[in-house]
């Protein structure tokens, strides 16, 4: 089975905990695509549900197929959200941002009442860091932020380069209007203590850490899916 057809498998799961009259936080990536697909076809079929987007790139896709879209502003409050990650531990610990959309998706999901997330077996890791870790910056002072940050991991004994994601010629950009430096560490021993040394720097908007936000994880393997819960309160 190729990789789109477990992305539609877990996406297609994570569908039967979607009720009607729910505010959804819809996430962004190819995993959260196929759940808009999916959930597209049951608003055609008489669904009624209320979504929040976690990038116009997912709020471009919600339009195009006729699913209802909100602005964060007009509901703040959400039942459910649905997305992908880059990587996932046994502690549902994540790497998200690889799309570059992690900070509104950690606010929508941290708005919302349950965060699932839907991806294939291949981002489950037993320790993350393997995959770069996306850092939202702001686009003041990026040269002091990026020695901040430089310090900050090797003061955790943490090595690894620091790439300015790029867009062809010009740096990417998010939604927010801020840049993001890709950390490749390999191998993050400690997320919580990484994810508060980042926090403490000003230039800092967010990181792709996400940490006690998912509760749980539907993961689609050649055996079939997999369901994966939150075993404990972890800081972030
Ligand atoms: C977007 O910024 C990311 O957090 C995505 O959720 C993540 O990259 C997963 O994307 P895919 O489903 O395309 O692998």
């Amino acid at each position: 089975m190729d990789a789109r057809q477990l992305k539609i498998q877990a996406a297609s799961a994570a569908l039967e905990h979607v009720q009607p009259g729910m505010r959804l936080g819809i996430g962004t990536g190819s995993t959260a695509d196929e759940f808009v697909r999916l959930l597209a076809e049951k608003i055609d079929a008489g669904l009624e549900v209320k979504g929040v987007p976690t990038s116009e790139r997912t709020a471009g896709l919600c339009v195009e197929l006729g699913v209802p879209i909100y602005s964060l502003e007009e509901l703040p409050e959400l039942d459910l959200t649905i997305d992908g990650t880059d990587e996932i531990d046994a502690d549902l610990r994540l790497i998200k941002g690889g799309g570059g959309a992690l900070l509104r998706e950690k606010i929508v999901a941290c708005a919302s009442g349950k965060m699932i997330v839907i991806a294939d077996a291949s981002k489950v890791v037993e320790t993350l860091g393997l995959f770069p870790l996306p850092i939202e910056v702001n686009k003041f002072g990026l040269a002091a932020t990026r020695i901040a940050i430089d310090k900050a991991i090797k003061s955790m004994s943490l090595d690894g380069s620091i790439v300015l994601r790029m867009n062809g010629t010009m740096p990417f950009e998010t939604d927010g209007g801020h840049f993001i430096l890709d950390a490749s560490f390999g191998r993050i021993p400690d997320a919580e203590a990484l994810s508060c040394a980042l926090y403490a720097i000003p230039g800092v908007v967010e990181h792709g850490l996400f940490l006690n936000v998912a509760v749980e994880a539907i993961i689609a393997g050649s055996s079939g899916i997999r369901i994966m819960k939150s075993r404990g309160i972890h800081e972030q």
